[in-house]
């Protein structure tokens, strides 16, 4: 891992340069008022409603609701992680980064001359393959192969597909170039007889190079034109000091900038689908070396996103490794973990070849399953339902499930599907679970939580719209009365600590919208190691996360320069006496939804009736108020 960049070296970056000049550099900005404005370049526009704060060194879009420091927007533009960001500002204010800062950024410096030669030796032979197979004679078969299989020169190029002929051939263009003989022998794209002799490991195979997370080819699987029984379908390099395993991922070097920019990642079994679904729009595809992952890859992924799904081969093998991997990163991240099927027992490329584009795209779309749909429909593979004691151990199973779900509301829905699957009595099934959860409970009390833990289910839509500037709710229109007040509070709050002391006095204080208590939590965190609050600082401080542009549109608010007591007792006020009522209808509001899904009509009207209630009540204590 490279260093991390000190606070002090970010902030002497952030002061060196002026956010308008560095924006200016991709936005043409014009005064106006205090602020400048210009069109957005985070989406189409005719009118500007992007703007810059100099005074604070803060943007904010009043369209899309994209905000924050000179980092946040390069880091939003070009997909940048937050280290590559400072250094990216850096370089446009001239100022030096000590190497192993800049190390983050750019390909990491070879450690040693030996590894440098080996990057070089692996460039120069991706590069020699790539040239047999689109540029000459020997080339055609395998050629031929890859078109037959739907790639085309396009997508050869971007994933620098090359091909090793039958006969030797690296061997003497090598040797040709007078390469040392030792460094051959340790780049692993030979073998070696006892009597030392060198061949080329790669013979008659289609080569695909496994590329580091900086897009450099460090080792290669090479795939076999026709099958044979002797040989193994996928060839690969074996270790060298460049090539690890464990800690690469097919493609992570092209899919890191999709996988930011849709928040989620898809997992593939082989490369094949990752290049199938790359080319045709899906980009955000992984695949590991034909292994389960590792606690290093995971690591990876969890850096850049919050959300994997799985998108195995939908045969029997495929959905066994579904479930292992479900399992595997249940107990070892916090990914949010979903997972998309491909139909008829096909893997991903055979699916795009015999469907088309457009139904492929879809799957991705709409089969989106929670790992608890999937596990329902894998739990049945080996049982026969027509069996009482076959559906008995089903619904044990599935019962475990879902005794390890944290959400009742999606307890309850699985809970309907098995009624109306299996016609069974919904009371029943509630209180084995009930049990089955209190079982559960007294274990892990016991200190044994070593079972597998079911994360939630995925965020919904991981192809979403940009970060809102509160709680999606709240977004459009105006804003409520609540929302407003705090709103003004946590800016109060945040820009004068008299006031952060005595609200957080306030026994039982918190806001109602999660957005703002998370940034109150954020807030707590940071004052306990800076004394003072700065804006550019506190945004980075809560890098990662997209409560950045709630807190720069705190800024752009018209609020007088003092607060009063009375102020500070009116908010505080308004807040926390409509608290109660607002969780109330949150939550009702969630069991409407589930009521609706699972289609039970009572419930729905009773909730219906519920919710009119409590909307009631909030107006007359608005009313109340005004
Ligand atoms: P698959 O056999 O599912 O590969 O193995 P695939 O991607 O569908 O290959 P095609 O479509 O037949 O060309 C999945 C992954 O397992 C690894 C490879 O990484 C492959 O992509 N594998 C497979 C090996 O390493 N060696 C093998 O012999 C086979
Ligand atoms: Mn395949």
């Amino acid at each position: 891992m490279a260093n991390r960049i000190p606070e002090e070296k970010v902030e002497q970056v952030r002061s060196a340069v002026n956010i308008a000049d560095f924006i200016g550099q991709y936005v043409q900005l014009k005064k106006a008022g205090k602020n400048l404005f210009g069109l957005c370049p985070f989406h189409e526009e005719r009118t500007p409603s992007f703007s810059v704060n100099e005074q604070k060194q803060i943007f904010h879009c009043f369209s899309c609701g994209r905000g924050g420091n000179v980092f946040s927007f390069i880091m939003d533009l070009e997909n940048l992680s937050f280290p590559e960001a400072v250094v990216k500002v850096a370089d446009f204010g001239h100022i030096d980064l000590p190497a192993s800062y800049t190390a983050q950024s750019q390909p990491a410096a070879p450690k040693d001359q030996q590894q440098a030669d080996l990057l070089k030796l692996y460039a120069d032979s991706a590069k020699m393959y790539q040239h047999i197979l689109v540029n000459t004679e020997l080339g055609e078969p395998a050629l031929k192969y890859l078109h037959e299989r739907g790639l085309d020169d396009e997508t050869i190029k971007t994933f620098g597909i090359g091909y090793a002929p039958a006969n030797q051939l690296l061997l003497d263009f090598f040797k040709e170039h007078q390469t040392d003989y030792q460094l051959l022998r340790q780049s692993g794209l030979f073998i070696e007889n006892q009597a030392g002799d060198l061949r080329d490991r790669f013979v008659d195979r289609v080569l695909f190079p496994i590329k580091d997370a900086s897009g450099r080819v460090i080792a290669f699987s090479g795939r076999i034109l026709k099958k044979s029984p002797n040989e193994p379908k996928y060839l690969n390099s074996p270790e060298t000091k460049l090539f690890n395993k464990r800690s690469v991922l097919f493609n992570f070097d092209l899919a890191r900038g999709p996988i930011r920019q849709q928040k989620s990642v898809v997992l593939f079994e082989g490369f094949m689908d990752v290049i199938a679904a790359y080319r045709s729009g899906i980009q955000n595809g992984v695949a590991s070396m034909g292994t389960s992952l590792t606690d290093e890859q995971i690591y990876m992924l969890e850096r850049v996103t919050d959300t994997l799904y799985v998108c195995y081969d939908s045969d029997m093998p495929g959905q066994k490794a579904t479930d292992r991997a479900l399992k595997l990163l249940g107990g070892n991240s916090r990914l949010n973990l979903g997972v998309i099927q491909m139909p008829d027992g096909m893997d991903p490329d055979e699916y795009l070849r015999a469907q088309g584009q457009e139904k492929f795209v879809q799957v991705f779309e709409d089969g989106k399953q929670t790992p608890t749909a999937f596990e329902m429909q894998y739990l049945k593979h080996d049982l026969n339902l027509q069996n009482t004691p076959d559906q008995l151990t089903y619904l044990q199973a599935v019962l475990q499930q879902l005794a390890q779900l944290s959400s009742s509301v999606e307890q309850d829905l699985y809970l309907n599907q098995l009624v109306a699957e299996f016609d069974l009595d919904k009371d029943d099934l509630k209180q084995q679970l009930r049990s089955l959860v209190g079982q559960q409970a007294v274990r892990r009390g016991g200190g044994h939580s070593d079972e597998p833990q079911v994360a939630p289910p995925p965020a919904p839509a991981p192809l979403g719209p940009p970060p809102a500037t509160v709680d999606g709710s709240t977004n459009s229109g105006p804003l409520s009365r609540v929302e407003k007040a705090e709103r003004l509070l946590l800016y109060r709050l945040l820009n004068d600590h008299d006031v952060w002391l005595r609200v957080m006095a306030i026994a039982g204080f918190h806001f109602v919208h999660d957005s703002y208590q998370q940034i109150l939590v954020y807030a707590e965190a940071y004052f306990k190691t800076h004394n003072q609050f700065d804006l550019g600082n506190f945004t980075d401080f809560m890098t990662d996360s997209d409560l950045q542009p709630v807190v720069t549109s705190l800024e752009f608010m018209d609020v007088a320069n003092e607060s009063s007591k009375e102020e500070i007792a009116d908010l505080v006020n308004v807040i926390m006496n409509q608290q109660p009522l607002v969780e109330q209808i949150n939550s009702k509001k969630a069991e409407l939804t589930a009521a609706k899904q699972i289609g039970n009509r009572d419930l729905v009207q009773q909730l219906t009736l519920a919710l009119i209630d409590l909307y009631r009540q909030q107006q007359q204590v608005q009313r109340a108020d005004n």
